[in-house]
């Protein structure tokens, strides 16, 4: 079977075709020019801006599969969660090709994409432990099968990419935060600055569940160091991110890998835009190694916001005769 993906939940126009779950194709336009002097995504300027690009991006997914829409067989795109009007950019070019050429429609849950992303490459078995970190969640799931997700803690406060886009912004560094931070924690000292790990007790998280996450303790604690040691320097700079980032990846593992123990898991997954993180990849790396268990962390093509990820996840979908009627709308706050 022969999917064209379509994503637009955020500031990325993505498109691709995925054949029998072999990606043909996977093309992804960026917004970072058109929101960078704005330090964060624009939603009004994100939706016009997918609104330029999208028959360009699902034209050029077609011709790089070698295909033509003749020979698709089913249409899917993101329905949810994200900006609304992003969304609807995506969702209605989707629904208006499967309408005009009489195609099943299947709506995604972008969350579901990023939580299956690993297996783009290669088998990953369920159950698994599954770390959802990006610029709009951070959420620790217990995959048990396709379609079923248990929440097993989330953010209270910022996600984990909405730290690192803050930090860099506090900084002066440009958006998107997180592959700047990244590249100059590299030359930097992750001891050099202590910041604040919180380690939320079980009563305190959303939702009733067992495992939490906060972020703007610790964002507020990068501020007033900026703002009471003003950076003169590249050295600075460079140990601020590292000692940032630091943090955030103790905070995320050692959660996720408690998470893991706790339903027994011997699989961690880690996806969503974070996990492109340098640092977070070695640390979970090896981490896993030291406690017995294996890290699957997808390729760093697969961690940001694609389309081949919304195709496979409508590919399970459709292997079981499901699909959506073309009547699915949009949901911002759509959940797992
Ligand atoms: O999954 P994604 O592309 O979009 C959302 O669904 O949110 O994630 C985007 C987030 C941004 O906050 C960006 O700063 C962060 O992922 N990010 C990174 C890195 N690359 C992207 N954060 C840390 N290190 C990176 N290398
Ligand atoms: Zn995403």
């Amino acid at each position: 079977m022969r999917i064209l993906g379509v994503e637009s939940s955020c500031d990325d126009t993505a498109a691709a075709v995925l054949d029998d779950g072999t990606v043909l194709s996977s093309i992804v336009a960026s917004q970072d020019d058109v929101h960078n002097k704005f330090g964060g995504v624009v939603p009004e300027l994100a939706s016009r801006s997918h609104l330029r690009n999208i028959v360009a991006v699902i034209e050029a997914a077609l011709a790089k599969a070698g295909t033509t829409l003749d020979r698709i067989d089913a249409i899917a795109a993101t329905r949810g969660p994200g900006l609304v009007g992003s969304l609807l950019v995506g969702l209605c070019t989707a629904k208006a090709i499967a309408f005009a050429r009489q195609l099943p429609f299947v709506g995604v849950n972008h969350l579901e994409g990023h939580l299956l992303s690993p297996r783009l490459e290669g088998d990953v078995p369920f159950p698994y432990v599954a770390l959802l970190v990006s610029g709009g969640h951070t959420s620790v799931y217990h995959a048990e099968d396709y379609g079923r997700y248990r929440l097993l803690g989330a953010t209270r406060d910022d996600a984990a990419g909405e730290a690192f886009d803050k930090v860099a912004k506090v900084m002066g560094l440009g958006y998107p935060g997180g592959r700047v931070i990244d590249n100059l924690a590299r030359n930097g000292d992750p001891t050099a600055i202590r910041f604040p790990r919180a380690r939320l007790k079980p009563l305190r998280n959303a939702n009733g569940t067992p495992f939490g996450y906060s972020f703007s303790g610790l964002k507020t604690a990068v501020w007033q160091h900026v703002r009471e040691h003003p950076i003169d320097s590249d050295a600075m700079v460079a140990d601020v991110a590292a000692s940032f980032q630091e943090a955030v990846v103790d905070m995320l593992l050692d959660t996720a890998f408690a998470a893991a123990r706790s339903v027994g898991s011997l699989r961690l997954v880690i996806a969503g835009g974070v996990s492109a993180n340098s640092r977070l990849r070695a640390r979970a790396l090896a981490g896993a190694a030291e406690l017995g268990i294996t890290a699957c962390i997808p390729p760093m093509r697969y961690c940001t916001d694609n389309a081949a990820m919304i195709a496979l996840a409508a590919s399970h979908r459709l292997q079981r005769g499901e699909c959506d009627p073309l009547s699915v709308n949009a949901v911002a706050d759509l959940e797992l």
